[in-house]
């Protein structure tokens, strides 16, 4: 009886997501202002065709360009895109070289597009560490594009939330010992001022495809409500649909915020 009940119970969420999926309809219900998105599961789809890592960080790409225009399309201002964490050197050299090369060519051929559907791209983590040709064609892309206005896309690159908070207490104890900063004026707003996504709203939504559920060091102050969605498929399969399916699945959760939802007791 009480499986049967289940089994009603998870058809009709089913079924609730599923018939959302069409874009018209998800436009109707709210939309997230930010979404950030850890694209993982690269190595694994090139493994499971029997092709290098490689492949699967190319075919990474071609994901993120579908997705950053259906995001357009539906009114999302912010995408943070996880594409290299602070940990991510401990990968073999060969791996790590070929990333890199990947993020200056992508830089380079993308340019074009990203003005013409007006994305503002900021390139985010540290830059001290990328090698000289990355650094240069990552200032360049964000000066180029600093202008646009249909969507921001955070490129998370030696990336990590760990890092992100230390740069912020370094920041803040020299305000103080400068004494330009007083210990009692240190709250939430000052800190997010100093991160790298000031001035932009929190995600209200974390989406992890790849079929691992963890933060993996990423936006570890700006997810604390964030509503988080995981899925098995390899980022290298994530479609503009698999996306809208996300966002469908956002429009069901109830956000409380440590409150209770009107007229609930
Ligand atoms: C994510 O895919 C891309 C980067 C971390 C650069 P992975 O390379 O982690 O793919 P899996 O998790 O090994 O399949
Ligand atoms: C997180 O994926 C980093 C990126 C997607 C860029 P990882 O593959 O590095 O994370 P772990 O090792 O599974 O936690
Ligand atoms: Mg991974």
């Amino acid at each position: 009886m009480l499986k049967k009940l289940i089994d009603k119970l998870v058809t009709n969420q089913e079924v609730a997501t599923t018939s959302k999926r069409n874009l018209e309809e998800i436009k109707q219900g709210p939309i997230p202002e930010h979404v950030a998105i850890i694209m993982d599961g690269n190595g694994r789809w090139a493994k499971q065709r029997g092709l290098p890592r490689t492949a699967g960080h190319q075919a990474g790409v071609d994901s993120l360009k579908k997705i950053v225009e259906c995001a357009a399309k539906i009114g999302i201002g912010y995408i943070t895109a996880y594409t290299f964490s602070t940990e991510n050197w401990k990968r073999p050299q060969s791996e790590v070289d070929f990333l890199m090369k990947l993020f200056q060519q992508v830089f380079e051929k993308e340019l074009d597009r990203f003005n013409q559907q007006g994305v503002k791209v900021k390139i985010i983590g540290y830059k001290d560490r990328l090698p000289d040709s990355v650094k240069q064609v990552a200032e360049q892309v964000m000066k180029k594009t600093e202008n646009n206005q249909k969507i921001i896309i955070n490129i998370a690159l030696d990336y990590g939330g760990r890092a992100e908070i230390i740069e912020v207490i370094k920041n803040i104890a020299s305000r103080v010992k400068d004494e330009q900063l007083k210990i009692e004026e240190i709250d939430e707003a000052e800190i997010a001022a100093q991160l790298y996504t000031a001035d932009q709203p929190d995600p209200e939504l974390l989406i992890r495809p790849g079929g691992e559920e963890r933060l993996s060091n990423f936006l570890l102050w700006q997810i604390a409500y964030a509503e988080l969605y995981f899925t098995q498929t390899y980022w290298p399969d994530f479609t503009a649909e698999t996306f809208l399916q996300a966002i469908a699945d956002f429009q069901n959760r109830e956000r409380r915020f440590g409150g209770l939802k009107e007229g609930r007791c």
